[in-house]
């Protein structure tokens, strides 16, 4: 167990509630005492050092923060850390074993996905959510799968075929 104020200076204020939850973390149960306004991303951020996460706006409108809830995306920094309580959450640490990179890594490297990074961690767990819905998109439905996060950098064409190229992948090694 961990609590979120061990690790973060300041502590809360005097009086300032705490609640103990627990939440599935790439298939690791993680109990730590949060403030009941805390963010998801925040606690992903701070409280479990998970830094992969990204916060980019804060405001649900850069999708940085994308993880998977249940296995559907959704931007970390429109849920509160307590309604994570009991769930399970996947994080772009959670992509990687501990040889080999995911087929959607692969794919940015390969396709040369990225430029700065920092829309990456979320249009990968975006990308995730899709390939597992729909192994075999089209270039209009990992357009549309990834309409929710932004991308300052590359123009979004090679995300676009890193995500075929991981979807290819992901398929042969399925057959
Ligand atoms: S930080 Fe969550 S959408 Fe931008
Ligand atoms: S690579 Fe820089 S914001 Fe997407």
């Amino acid at each position: 167990m961990s609590s979120l104020y061990d690790e973060v200076a300041p502590a809360p204020a005097e009086g300032v509630p705490t609640r103990r939850i627990t939440v599935t973390v790439n298939g690791e149960p993680r109990t730590i005492d949060v403030e009941p306004r805390l963010l998801l991303a925040h606690m992903l951020r701070q409280g479990l050092k998970l830094t992969g996460t990204h916060s980019g706006c804060d405001t649900s409108n850069c999708g940085a923060c994308t993880i998977l809830f249940e296995g559907r995306p959704i931007k970390s920094c429109t849920m509160l850390a307590v309604q994570a309580d009991g769930h399970s959450i996947e994080t772009v640490e959670g992509l990687a074993t501990s040889s080999e990179l995911h087929p959607i890594q692969e794919g940015f490297k390969q396709e040369h996905g990225l430029q700065c990074g920092f829309c990456t961690p979320g249009m990968m767990m975006a990308s995730k959510a899709l390939l597992e819905k729909n192994p075999n998109p089209t270039e209009d439905e990992v357009r549309w799968a990834l309409s929710g996060n932004l991308c300052r950098c590359t123009g979004y064409q090679n995300i676009v075929k890193s995500v075929l190229w991981a979807a290819e992948k992901m398929r042969a090694e399925s057959n």
